[in-house]
């Protein structure tokens, strides 16, 4: 293990900023409406980093998208529920309701944050249209707000205010989502792959911020990533998703020190940053499932599970507290190599 992890935050008992229980997302495919995200539950609590990591393909987006009500055509929310702390269940809410909790109890920082500005407008206009949308009276106030933070997080906040997307660098542009995301006071950040087309300085330096405005606000944080290194550094607690399920949860440095799912196991493995170094970390055989490749009998990681036997199958395996604090769903014994 390296010296990068860090230290869990205190988790006993604090309420929950939102709960997600039993959520299906389907798609419409040639083939019908596949699951993308099949009875998943998490919990996103104040003062607590959740990184959610798995390999590209395995739901981690379009659960990420749910906590807002926000899967695009043509997904939908088939089952289940997202409550929101002072909000109640986002599932059940539209139209202005539902753009006032967007950005608003819940901001959000879209994959590849380019996505999140739009490259007709600056900044400085784009945070205006927010501020009106979610009908900001003291538009001054939201101004000045949006500086302070942008000024805590390293950039010059009259020229972030008046550039265009392209004018920012990747690392910068990745900040200001995190200002528009905070900037009305939300209580919960999401951020969707927030490194992914960053370079390791900025990485470092995204992260670093992440923590800091973290802790600062109290927030209830969650880090979408396909990226194990990333999730070691930042996470209080880890979920980790494969074809659609959480298959393990727990407190991170539990789960990175002693994963206990098959898939865990594999995906940390294969990650230099964890394992110490290259040569050691080794890729993960096989390939993920897309949505039509995906078993629907049995459990989805199976074909390419070292632990694999009958049972597995036959049964989907459900995901059961197995220790105090950790969750798995996995048919092999937790504890041993051996099913
Ligand atoms: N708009 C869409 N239409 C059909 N399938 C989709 C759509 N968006 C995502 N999917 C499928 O849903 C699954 C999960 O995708 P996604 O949530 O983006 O995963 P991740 O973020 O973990 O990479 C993938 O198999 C993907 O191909
Ligand atoms: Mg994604």
């Amino acid at each position: 293990m390296t010296e990068t992890l860090q230290t869990p935050a205190v988790t006993e008992d604090r309420s929950a900023e939102v709960s997600v229980r039993d959520l299906t997302v389907v798609y419409r495919t040639d083939r019908g409406e596949l699951p993308a995200v099949s009875r998943a539950g998490i919990e996103l609590r104040a003062g607590e980093i959740t990184g959610l990591v798995g390999e590209s393909g395995s739901g981690k987006s379009t659960l990420a998208l749910s906590l807002l009500n926000a899967v695009p055509a043509p997904g939908r929310i088939a089952s289940g529920s997202v409550e929101v702390a002072g909000v109640g269940d986002v599932t059940k809410l539209e139209g202005k309701r539902l753009r006032r909790v967007r950005g608003g109890a819940l901001g959000y920082v879209f994959q590849a944050s380019q996505n999140s500005l739009n490259p007709l407008k600056t900044v400085g206009k784009q945070l205006l249209d927010l501020g009106r949308s979610h009908e900001v009276e003291d538009l001054q106030g939201l101004v000045r707000r949006a500086r302070e933070l942008a000024e805590r997080m390293g950039l010059d906040a009259d020229r972030v205010l008046d550039s265009y997307q392209h004018e920012l660098s990747g690392g910068m542009r990745q900040r200001v989502g995190i200002v528009l995301a905070l900037v009305l006071n939300a209580r919960v950040l999401i951020l969707d792959e927030p490194t992914t087309a960053l370079d390791m300085i900025s990485q470092a330096a995204v992260l670093d911020i992440v923590r800091a405005v973290h802790r600062e606000n109290n927030l209830a944080t969650l880090i979408v990533t396909h990226d194990m290194g990333v999730v070691s550094e930042v996470a209080d607690r880890l979920a980790v998703m494969y074809g659609g399920r959480i298959v393990e949860h727990g407190p991170a440095l539990e789960v990175l020190q002693r994963p206990s799912h098959p898939y865990t196991r594999a995906l940390i493995g294969a990650t230099a940053r964890i394992v110490g170094d290259t040569t050691r970390a080794r890729a993960l055989p096989g390939r993920p499932p897309d949505l039509t490749t995906l078993a629907t009998t049995g459990c989805v990681f199976r074909d390419r599970c070292p632990l694999a036997s009958a049972v597995c199958e036959e049964e989907d395996p459900a995901l059961v507290e197995w220790t105090p604090g950790r969750y798995r769903a996995c048919h092999a014994d937790p504890t041993g190599d051996r099913p």
